[in-house]
């Protein structure tokens, strides 16, 4: 580190160490955090976008990326603690696949990851460092994805997926509703879960064809899910018609019943 920035730290490090040590015995957010918090640009801008990122949401902090020690404000950037410091571009893929293992596995073996180094996009291309959010395939975009290449190609994956997309939207929107309706619902969602989980492990491999056969496959498997609320349907329907019909029934006897009384008196 040069040596305004070396000043910049040991400056910190005094604003900071006090504060640390008064609130030592409560949970605390990160060091990272309330160090990065105060200071300006680039070293600050992460907290910001992280703040509303997924990994905030699913607590994995500075630290989970970067390591370091986040109970330790002198030491939390030393090497000896683990500190990784910020991956060169070729070193992404490996630090975001020690947690998205699967993921890193596609990539690399995919003409993206094959590219790598060589103008070939890493994870933080697609979905940035610090503001990650869930993701979904409106990733698949001309902004993002011409940069390199035509759309032509993406687009083909992204056609691909979309159908399947909306069908799994549709289905877990109508699983929904029936369990707001109390009906037991668990062994559909697990199953919806499932076909969800396998379809969005599809995009990494950058393969058409690959998407193309597999979604044929997991097209299979929701038509099996239609299938079983269109059969809760038919039931609701049945029950509501039998409903109205004893509804009636009970209305006509009730009539009879009143003119029967009527005649008798
Ligand atoms: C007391 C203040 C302070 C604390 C605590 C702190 N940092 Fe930093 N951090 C800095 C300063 C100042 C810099 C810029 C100078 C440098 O690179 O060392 C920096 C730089 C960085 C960089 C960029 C390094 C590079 O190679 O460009 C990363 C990444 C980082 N910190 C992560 C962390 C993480 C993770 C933690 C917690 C485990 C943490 N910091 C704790 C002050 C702090
Ligand atoms: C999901 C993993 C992840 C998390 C969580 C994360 N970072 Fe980073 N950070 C990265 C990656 C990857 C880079 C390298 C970025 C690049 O080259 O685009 C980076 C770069 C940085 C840099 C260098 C920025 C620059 O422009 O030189 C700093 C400083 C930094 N991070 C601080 C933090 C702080 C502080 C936190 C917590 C608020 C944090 N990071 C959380 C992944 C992460
Ligand atoms: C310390 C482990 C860890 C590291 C390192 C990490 N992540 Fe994550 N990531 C998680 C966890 C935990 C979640 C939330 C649980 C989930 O949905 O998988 C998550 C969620 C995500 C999601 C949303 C997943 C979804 O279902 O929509 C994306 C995208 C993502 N991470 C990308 C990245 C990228 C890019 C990097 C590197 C810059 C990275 N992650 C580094 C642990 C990590
Ligand atoms: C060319 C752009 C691109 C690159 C490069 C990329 N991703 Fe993705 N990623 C996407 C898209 C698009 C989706 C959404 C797919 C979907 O919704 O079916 C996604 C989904 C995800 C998910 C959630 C789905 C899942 O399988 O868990 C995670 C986590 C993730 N990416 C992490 C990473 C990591 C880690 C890397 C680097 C090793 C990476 N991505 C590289 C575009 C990219
Ligand atoms: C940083 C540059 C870069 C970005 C951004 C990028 N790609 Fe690529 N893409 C490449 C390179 C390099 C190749 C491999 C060489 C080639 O086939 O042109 C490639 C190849 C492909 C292929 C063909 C794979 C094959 O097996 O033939 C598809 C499909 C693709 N990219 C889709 C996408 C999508 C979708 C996005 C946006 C989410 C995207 N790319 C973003 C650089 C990029």
């Amino acid at each position: 580190m040069g040596l305004s920035s070396a000043l910049l730290f040991v400056a910190l490090l005094i604003v900071c160490l006090p504060w640390a040590a008064s609130a030592a015995d409560q949970p605390q957010e990160p060091v990272c955090i309330q160090c990065h918090s105060q200071l300006p640009d680039r070293l600050g801008e992460p907290v910001k976008l992280w703040k509303q990122s997924v990994h905030a949401e699913n607590g994995i902090a500075c630290n989970g990326c970067h390591g370091g020690d986040p109970t330790n404000a002198a030491d939390a950037m030393n090497r000896s603690r683990g500190f990784l410091g910020a991956p060169k571009e070729a070193d992404i893929p490996a630090f975001c696949g020690r947690c998205h293992v699967g993921v890193l596995k596609d990539y690399l073996a995919s003409a993206h990851g094959r590219a790598l180094g060589k103008g070939g996009p890493t994870c933080v291309t697609c979905h940035s460092n610090h503001l990650v959010t869930r993701a979904s395939i409106n990733i698949i975009n001309e902004k993002t994805c011409t940069q390199c290449h035509t759309f032509e190609r993406a687009k083909l994956i992204k056609d691909a997926m979309q159908a399947t997309e909306t069908r799994i939207v549709a289905i877990s929107g109508r699983i929904d509703k029936l369990k707001a309706e109390g009906v037991d619902t668990e062994r559909m969602e697990k199953a919806t879960f499932a076909v969800r989980n396998r379809f969005h492990t599809l995009f990494h491999d950058v393969n058409v064809t690959r998407v193309t056969q597999e979604s044929g496959a997991i097209g299979a498997e929701l038509a099996k899910q239609e299938k079983e609320l269109a059969r809760i349907d038919e039931i609701k329907r049945e029950r509501k018609i039998a409903g109205a019909i004893v509804v009636a029934a009970l209305i006509v006897l009730a009539i009879l019943f009143h003119l029967l009384k009527k005649t008798y008196d």
